[in-house]
């Protein structure tokens, strides 16, 4: 009769490969297949392949020119690609509520209404009744703390105030998946951390997929779960660097060793891509 070998020294059995456990892969929102674009001739991306994870904020960073804001505009159809495909959850744009935050906050307001109703537009124009349309903009001025009077029109503002407006419209539809393109870079330093606090406790309360092009390392990494690190053209992904730090991140978090850690290895993956 053979001594029984106490579980401990035995061996691990090997599994499967499908119940390995790896740490659990965030769910993909946006697939995107075979993406192609040229302006001029001349190739931008060829054949671009790249997955969002569903509820993450993915900052897009990468030298001058090299296709951000096109790569992000193919995404949220304000620029047709030549080819390729992109699905969210599997449907179409068409069927999948999006909001787009421009970095030029001063021509993206209509200046002959109000804030109020700025962020009330797409709720009147999807039909909803004047009661809902309030109790949703009651609810952005809670969780944005709005301390101006939204009765002032756009001229009437501050640049952060009418980026705060934008934001809060882009976010009043409930979209699955927002899309800001350098939403900081016309805002002083003081702005900039408001708006990135104010996006990272939307994007907490919400759980919306964001999708946020910078040209500003620490803004790219500060608010990220992901960085997409992308070469010179023709594009393509250099790196996705992942960025965990919990949240919600507080301004001191750009001295924490994980921050330093993960802004130094982007910056190196960005000089190793513009040399
Ligand atoms: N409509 C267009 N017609 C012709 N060329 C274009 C057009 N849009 C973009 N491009 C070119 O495609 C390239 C990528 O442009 P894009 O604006 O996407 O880059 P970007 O990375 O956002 O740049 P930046 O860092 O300056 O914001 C650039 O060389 C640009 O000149
Ligand atoms: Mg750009």
């Amino acid at each position: 009769m053979s001594a029984a070998i106490p579980a401990a020294v035995l061996p691990p059995l090997p599994l499967p490969e499908s119940v390995v456990t790896l740490p659990a892969a965030p769910q993909t929102h946006v697939t995107i297949r075979g993406l192609s674009k040229s302006f001029a001739g001349v190739p931008l991306y060829s054949h671009f392949n790249l997955d969002l994870p569903r509820g993450k904020i993915v900052s897009i960073f990468g030298p001058n020119g090299c296709g951000k804001s096109t790569l992000m505009n193919m995404i949220a159809g304000l620029v047709q690609p030549d080819a390729g495909e992109i699905l969210f959850d599997g449907k179409s744009l068409k069927d999948t509520p999006i909001g787009y935050v421009f970095q030029n906050y001063r021509d993206a307001l209509f200046p002959w209404i109000t804030a109020w109703d700025n962020i009330a537009y797409p709720l009147k124009r999807q039909g909803l009744k004047a009661a809902e349309v309030k109790r949703r903009v009651d609810e952005l001025v809670a969780l944005f703390e709005i301390r101006f009077d939204l009765r002032r029109y756009p001229y009437e503002l501050s640049g952060g105030q009418m980026q705060t407006v934008c934001i809060m419209r882009s976010l009043a539809t409930r979209p699955e998946v927002l899309f800001l393109d350098e939403p900081f870079s016309a805002l002083d330093f003081e702005m900039t951390l408001f708006i990135r606090a104010k996006l990272q406790e939307a994007h907490v309360a919400t759980g919306t997929t964001m999708v946020i092009v910078s040209h500003d390392l620490e803004d790219a990494v500060f608010l990220a779960d992901r960085i997409l690190l992308l070469t010179r053209r023709p594009t393509r992904i250099a790196e996705l660097v992942p960025f965990d730090l919990p949240r919600p991140r507080q301004p001191e978090a750009v001295a924490d060793p994980e921050f330093v850690r993960v802004k130094a290895h982007t910056l190196e993956v960005f000089r190793r891509e513009m040399t």
